[in-house]
C-alpha cells in the first residue's frame, strides 16, 4: 500500500550516480550456476528483483552472501544443486526463467513454471526451448501444456540456431547454455543490447569462448569447466536514460555519473531532437533541458541499437508537455501503452491506436492519484508529477523498487519534491 507523494518541483539540479543494471545483473546472477566456485559480483543494485534472484539461488542449494549496502553479491554452489524452481519465487520475477539452461547443464533436468504474462505482454518463451531443443534437450510437451517447462538433457551439444526474433532472454539462456555444451553453437539474429555483452564478459572471465556479443551473430565454443571470477556489472542503462528525462522535463540541469554514452545512441539523439542539450565530460554526462524550448518529436521502440522500449513510457512523459504533436509507435511488446489511462488522468489527451500513441503535447498536466502499472511507467508517472499542477499521488510503486535502487532519495537530492509513505 505503500505511495509516492509528487509535487510539482521547479528545474532539477545537481549530480546523479548511476547504479549497476538490473537487466546485467539478473543473467549474470544465474550464470553463477555455472561454476561450483565462488563467484563475487560487484556494483549489484539493491533492487526487488536482485533480492529475488538471490532467493531463487537460495532454494537451488547455492550459498548466497548478499552485502547489498556495499553492492555486492558473492554466490558459491558446490556440489548437487536442486532442478526444480520453486513457483513462489518465480511467479515473483519472470527473468527466474535465466536459470533454465544452467540447471540443465548441472543436473541433466530443469523444472520451471512458465512465468505466464505480465502488464506489458504476453511474454512467451518458446525461443528459449527451441534454442535448448536445437542444443540436445528434451521439453516435455505434456507438462508444458499445463504450464511448467520440464527439460532433460544427458548432455548438450552444440548447434546452429537462428532467433526468429532477436529476444533478450532466449539469448542469454541460450549463450549460457552453450558455453558447456559438447562443440561449437552458432546463434544468428541474436540481441544485442549491452546487456548480452556484459553477460559474455562476465563467461569469458570464467573460461567460456564467446565471440560476437554485441552483434546478430554470437559463436559459443563449448569448453569442459568453468572457473570463479570477480566482475562488476554495467551501468543501469535504463536508470540513466530516466534521470535525463527528468533534465529535461523539469528544464533543469544534471550532472549523470557512471553512465555508459554510448549504451543510449538512440535515446540522446531524441532528446537533443527535442532541444535538450547533452555533453559528455570527464565527470559525466551534463544533461541541460533549460537552454531550448522543449519541441516534440517522433519515437519507434526496437530491439537494440534502436530505442529502447524500457525507455518508451519516460521518454512519452516528456512529450507530453513537448510543444506539437508526437507519435510513438511500440513495436517489441504488444501491450506497453497502459501508462497512457494515467497520463490521461494527469489531462495529457493521449489517444492510442493498436501499436501507436499521439500524443498532443504542450499540455499543462494537473496532479492526480495514478497507478504505477509496471516498473517503467512508474517511473514515468513520478517524472510527469514533478511538473504536474498540485500534488501527484502514485501507487504500486512495488514496481519502481523492482528496477531503481533508491529513487526517492537520487530524486530528493535533485531538489525533487517527492516522499515515500509506507502504510
Ligand atoms: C528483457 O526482457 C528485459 N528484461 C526487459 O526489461 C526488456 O523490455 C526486454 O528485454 C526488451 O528489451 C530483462 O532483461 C530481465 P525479450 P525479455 O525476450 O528477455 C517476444 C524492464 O523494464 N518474445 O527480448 O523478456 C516477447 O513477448 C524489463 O526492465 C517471443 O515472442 O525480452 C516480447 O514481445 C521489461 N517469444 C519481445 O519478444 C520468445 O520466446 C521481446 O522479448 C521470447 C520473446
Amino acid at each position: 500500500m505503500a505511495k509516492f507523494i509528487v509535487e510539482k518541483s521547479g528545474p532539477l539540479h545537481g549530480t546523479v550516480e548511476i547504479s549497476g543494471s538490473k537487466n546485467a545483473v539478473l543473467p549474470i546472477l544465474a550464470a553463477t550456476l555455472l561454476t561450483e566456485e565462488r563467484c563475487i559480483i560487484k556494483d549489484v543494485p539493491g533492487l526487488r528483483d536482485v533480492d529475488v534472484m538471490c532467493d531463487l539461488l537460495t532454494a537451488l542449494g547455492a550459498t548466497v552472501e548478499k552485502d547489498l549496502y556495499n553492492n555486492r553479491v558473492e554466490v558459491e554452489s558446490p556440489g548437487e544443486i536442486h532442478y526444480e524452481a520453486p513457483f513462489d519465487l518465480v511467479k515473483k520475477m519472470r527473468a527466474s526463467i535465466l536459470v533454465l539452461g544452467a540447471l540443465l547443464l548441472r543436473t541433466g533436468r530443469a523444472v520451471i513454471h512458465l512465468p505466464g504474462g505480465c502488464a506489458i505482454g504476453e511474454r512467451p518463451i518458446e525461443l528459449h526451448l527451441k534454442g535448448l531443443k536445437a542444443l540436445g534437450a528434451t521439453i516435455d510437451e505434456e507438462q508444458l501444456a499445463k504450464g511448467i517447462v520440464d527439460a532433460k538433457a544427458d548432455e548438450l551439444h552444440g548447434a546452429t540456431i537462428y532467433l526468429d526474433f532477436p529476444s533478450v532472454g532466449a539469448t542469454e539462456v541460450i549463450i549460457m547454455a552453450a558455453s558447456l555444451a559438447k562443440g561449437t553453437t552458432v546463434l544468428e539474429n541474436a540481441a544485442q543490447e549491452p546487456e548480452i555483452v556484459d553477460l559474455a564478459n562476465y563467461l569469458n572471465k570464467m573460461g567460456a569462448k564467446i565471440k560476437g556479443a554485441g552483434t546478430d551473430t554470437i559463436k559459443i565454443e563449448g569448453v569442459e569447466k568453468l572457473k570463479s571470477v570477480s566482475h562488476h556489472v554495467i551501468p543501469d542503462r535504463i536508470e540513466a536514460g530516466t534521470f535525463m528525462v527528468c533534465a529535461a522535463i523539469t528544464k533543469g540541469d544534471i550532472l549523470i555519473k557512471n553512465m555508459v554514452p554510448s549504451h543510449l545512441k538512440a535515446v540522446i539523439a531524441k532528446l537533443r531532437e527535442c532541444g535538450v542539450d547533452i555533453e559528455t565530460t570527464e565527470d559525466g554526462v551534463r544533461v541541460r533541458g533549460n537552454l531550448n524550448p522543449l519541441v516534440s518529436t517522433d519515437v519507434k521502440t526496437l530491439p537494440y541499437p534502436g530505442f529502447p522500449t524500457d525507455m518508451q513510457s519516460p521518454f512519452m512523459a516528456l512529450l507530453t508537455v513537448a510543444k506539437g504533436p508526437s507519435v510513438v509507435i511500440e513495436t517489441v511488446f504488444e501491450n506497453r501503452f497502459m501508462h497512457v489511462a494515467e497520463f490521461n488522468r494527469m489531462g495529457a489527451g493521449i489517444r492510442t491506436e493498436g501499436k501507436c500513441a499521439i500524443i498532443p503535447g504542450d499540455k499543462q498536466l494537473k496532479g492526480a492519484p495514478v497507478i504505477a502499472t509496471d516498473l517503467r511507467a512508474g517511473a514515468a508517472v513520478v517524472l510527469i508529477g514533478l511538473v504536474a499542477e498540485g500534488q501527484t499521488e502514485v501507487s504500486q510503486i512495488y514496481h519502481i523498487d523492482r528496477g531503481y535502487e533508491k529513487f526517492v532519495d537520487k530524486l530528493k537530492a535533485l531538489g525533487a519534491n517527492i516522499t515515500r509513505v509506507d502504510d
